[in-house]
């Protein structure tokens, strides 16, 4: 049989299934296209889970209080568990946690531009919790419902967590921004700061984002780029006004015909500059992550060195 023809109609097939909203799973047949977009979408975002703890850990040792110190080592956590989830499913499409790390580490694959932004001082902390994770929920609902049933699943508990760090950060922006004129001053100064890398995580403009038609086909993409900037807009505005915030666009304006907020111009070279490498902290985040590599050898060995005796153990008690 011609083995094209056959690929042809397999992924006619495939295509077909999930566009009827079929759930698709490892040991199914799936296109190269469709296996290649998943590991990498789902490593780089296992990679900016991980990443993403730098900056945040950064005021653990240095949180106001207990209360605080107690919510954000939870919250820390958390992301390194959603890192775990996102590692397991893409090994799941047969690419392993090693492979994953060094592509990392080597700077073949990306993480996040969000992460390599400055905490300078506890506002910056608080204000990942809302600008930063309310992002990731907006972009991760939808993912909820990804053909791909590993990356679908793991998701609706990551939003589960997220909208508690959502929660918090907001809180946590609350006070600030309600407390002395020195804390709201914190509070605006960190807007001021995270404001237009906050709107650029959701990626380049449709018209720039060379994965969106083919991962919507695939509904691993539920909304584009600029739709779920829009609705994040949409509802960010709204927040800043409640906290009494002003929002550093000059040009935001609302459109009563649409109903929407509209943004003004985006410096997406700037954003570029960060993803490939240039942003304020993209050396000193890299680093600290090849360091935390490098100490969690003997772990990684001792791992594999105990998983190795108990097979051994496990083998000799079944032949005995
Ligand atoms: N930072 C770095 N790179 C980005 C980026 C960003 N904010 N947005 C897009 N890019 C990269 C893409 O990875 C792609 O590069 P590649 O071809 O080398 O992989 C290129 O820019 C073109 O972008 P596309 O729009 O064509 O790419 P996608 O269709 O993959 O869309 C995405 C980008 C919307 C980020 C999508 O990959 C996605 O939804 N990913 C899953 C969610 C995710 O990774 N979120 C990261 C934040 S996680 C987080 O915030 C954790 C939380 O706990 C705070």
């Amino acid at each position: 049989m011609d083995v094209h023809h056959e690929d042809k109609d397999m992924r006619a097939r495939f295509d077909a299934y999930v566009a009827d909203e079929g759930k698709v799973e490892p040991k199914d047949w799936m296109p190269d296209g469709y296996r290649k977009t998943l590991v990498r979408q789902i490593s780089q975002h296992a990679h900016s889970e991980i990443i993403g703890m730098q900056p945040e850990g950064n005021w653990i040792s240095r949180a106001p209080s207990l209360r605080r110190k107690m919510i954000l080592i939870a919250k820390v956590q958390d992301e390194a568990g959603h890192g775990l989830y996102l590692y397991s499913a893409a090994e799941t499409l047969g690419v392993t946690r090693d492979e994953m790390d060094e592509a990392l580490l080597s700077g073949k694959a990306k993480y996040s531009s969000i992460f390599n932004y400055p905490t300078l001082n506890w506002a910056d902390a608080v204000i990942i919790g809302w600008l930063v994770d309310g992002a990731a929920i907006t972009n991760q609902i939808p993912l909820c419902r990804c053909s791909f049933g590993p990356y679908g699943r793991a998701m609706v508990r990551v939003c589960k967590e997220e909208a508690f760090h959502q929660r918090q950060g907001y809180e946590g922006m609350m006070v600030l921004a309600k407390g002395t004129p020195e804390q709201k001053a914190m509070a605006q100064d960190a807007l001021n700061r995270w404001w237009w890398p906050a709107i650029k995580m959701f990626g380049p403009p449709d018209s720039d984002s060379p994965h969106s038609d083919q991962n919507t086909l695939w509904k691993i993409k539920r909304f584009s780029n600029d739709e779920l900037r829009q609705k994040y807009l949409d509802m960010v505005v709204k927040q800043a006004n409640a906290l009494g915030l002003t929002i550093p666009d000059p040009d935001l304006k609302f459109d009563e015909d649409t109903g929407h907020w509209v943004s003004g111009p985006m410096d997406w070279d700037e954003f570029w500059a960060v993803v490939k490498g240039n942003g304020p902290c993209n050396r000193q985040r890299m680093k600290h992550r090849q360091k935390a590599h490098d100490d969690g050898l003997w772990v990684r060995e001792a791992a594999v060195a105990f998983a190795e005796k108990q097979a051994k153990r496990n083998n000799q008690q079944k032949a005995a």
